[in-house]
């Protein structure tokens, strides 16, 4: 291990800055991998507990195993964050604010690791969250520091967002802006304050990273590309972040939904989770239950409460999802038990997603499970809740056709009933628009991962960005 990470550029160092909620410090751990293979230390910054848990929680890799990726973890961050509440009218974890802006006191320290990068390395490059803009803010007042932004989201709902904050500076064709939902009731206007608070240092980056892939979503990179949005800086479309090859876990440690998965037929399971945010309703959990039961289809049901600010103890994962459990229908468990199980823990989403036994995900539509997902072939029905969420089921049902919506965003405020459930589970696994759908997720899963290989085109992207850092 030690002689192949002797660096090629021991005089360039990549210092990554993760936004502490798990669909960024996911997406940027796994970028951290790409660049260090190619020879250039990482260094992953964040607290003890975030990067524990970005560790705990990743797959398809050990961060530990790559000597190249150095983690600094600084003290924990003091605030208050109160429970989820699931009954809150915009869907947005308002909870989690305070951690937001906690996040902020991460400037003296990150400062301080820079301080010390930029008198070692000839270079120092920064990937930063775009929602960490305050906390690099200092990087001018080193010469040999250039700093990176990394949009978290697919290159479709940032492209909007940034053209329509810039008051819409050109003209795109009337079909595509019809079907853009607006971003009411996906943010609280508090987020929405804090985002562009972060976004004002944006001036100063060299250019911009997306988790996303030409194959996937060409036509709004290259509007991305023009001046009056990118400012004629660079930028790169570096996803899939996440490894598009899995299955590799050993025996000992695999979980044991995947062995019940290898017990099922080909295509024949959907995969049910709805990321780390939010905390269904009581009803809500009820509604879900009876349609999944009366679908009649597999299924693996990530059933969990959302994340706190502090998702980690003394290494373990303190919210087990007692409290949603008691919400379950009487004896569902017992009576599905032939089709289906409940994930109370953490499931392995990628391992899941590549597995030859899954043939659907009904997901919230965060971007880093829809990167998952289009990598692994498999088609999506969709719940968005809040964020980036609503518009990203646009993409992936209108735009891609790799799936159906079951929560429709213009009636956000109602629940989704069983019967809805029931028929966007059947639809999508049971129907030939669905087999449909995933003839399509599959070729284009197949694309992405060919693009991803050596020699690909998303792998020369890759070789292009590392040659602009180590240049
Ligand atoms: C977060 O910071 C903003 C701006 O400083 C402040 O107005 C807001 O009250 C803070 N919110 C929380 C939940 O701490």
């Amino acid at each position: 291990m030690g002689s192949l990470s002797l660096s090629h550029s021991p005089d360039v160092a990549v210092l990554m800055v993760p936004f502490p909620l798990q669909g960024h410090l996911n997406q940027l751990l796994h970028l951290s991998r790409l660049i260090s293979a190619h020879s250039v230390a990482v260094h992953y910054v964040g607290t003890t507990t975030h990067n524990r848990q970005a560790r705990r929680r990743v797959h398809g890799w050990d961060p530990l195993s790559i000597s190249n990726i150095i983690f600094h973890e600084f003290p924990s961050l003091h605030f208050q964050s109160p429970p989820p509440d699931p009954n809150a009218p915009i869907q947005f974890p308002s909870h989690l604010q305070p951690l937001f802006n906690a996040s902020s006191s991460l400037r003296q320290p990150v400062t301080d690791l820079l301080r010390c990068l930029s008198a070692t390395n000839r270079r120092v490059v920064i990937i930063y969250d775009s929602l960490m803009g305050s906390v690099i803010q200092d990087f001018v007042k080193f010469p040999n520091a250039e700093s990176y932004t990394f949009h978290s989201v697919s290159a479709y709902t940032i492209f909007f967002f940034l053209w329509e904050n810039l008051g819409r500076p050109f003209e795109i064709d009337e079909e595509i802006l019809k079907k853009l939902p607006s971003l009411e009731g996906c943010f609280t206007p508090e987020f929405v304050k804090f985002v562009g608070d972060q976004h004002e240092y944006m001036g100063r980056n060299s250019g911009r990273i997306y988790n996303t892939c030409r194959v996937v979503e060409s036509p709004f990179l290259e509007l991305l590309e023009k001046p009056q949005i990118s400012g004629n800086k660079k930028q790169w479309a570096l996803g899939p972040f996440n490894p598009v090859i899995t299955g590799s876990s050993d025996h000992q440690t695999r979980h044991k939904c995947l062995q019940w998965l290898d017990k099922q037929a080909q295509n024949s399971v959907i995969l049910v989770a709805f990321g780390t945010t939010t905390t269904f309703s009581e009803k809500q959990i009820r509604e879900l239950a009876i349609g999944l039961e009366k679908s009649k289809q597999r299924f693996i049901w990530v059933l969990r409460e959302a994340d706190g600010g502090d998702v980690l103890i003394n290494g373990e994962t303190v919210k087990k999802s007692t409290n949603v459990d008691g919400k379950l229908p009487k004896g569902f468990e017992e009576r599905v038990k032939e089709r289906g199980i409940i994930v109370r823990d953490w499931a392995p989403q990628l391992e899941i997603l590549g597995h030859f036994a899954t043939g659907g995900f009904m997901s919230h539509c965060g971007w880093n499970s829809c990167m998952e997902s289009i990598s692994m072939g498999v088609p999506i029905a969709a719940w968005p809740m809040h964020s980036d969420q609503p518009r990203n089921t646009i993409l992936i049902t209108e735009v891609l056709k790799i799936g159906i919506v079951v929560k429709d965003w213009a009636r956000r405020d109602e629940i989704v009933e069983a019967e809805a459930v029931k028929n966007g589970v059947r639809r999508l696994m049971a129907s030939e628009a669905g087999a449909e759908m995933r003839r399509r997720a599959a070729e284009l899963g197949g694309a992405v991962r060919k693009a991803a290989a050596e020699g690909g085109l998303g792998r020369l992207e890759l070789d292009s960005f590392i040659s602009h850092i180590t240049r």
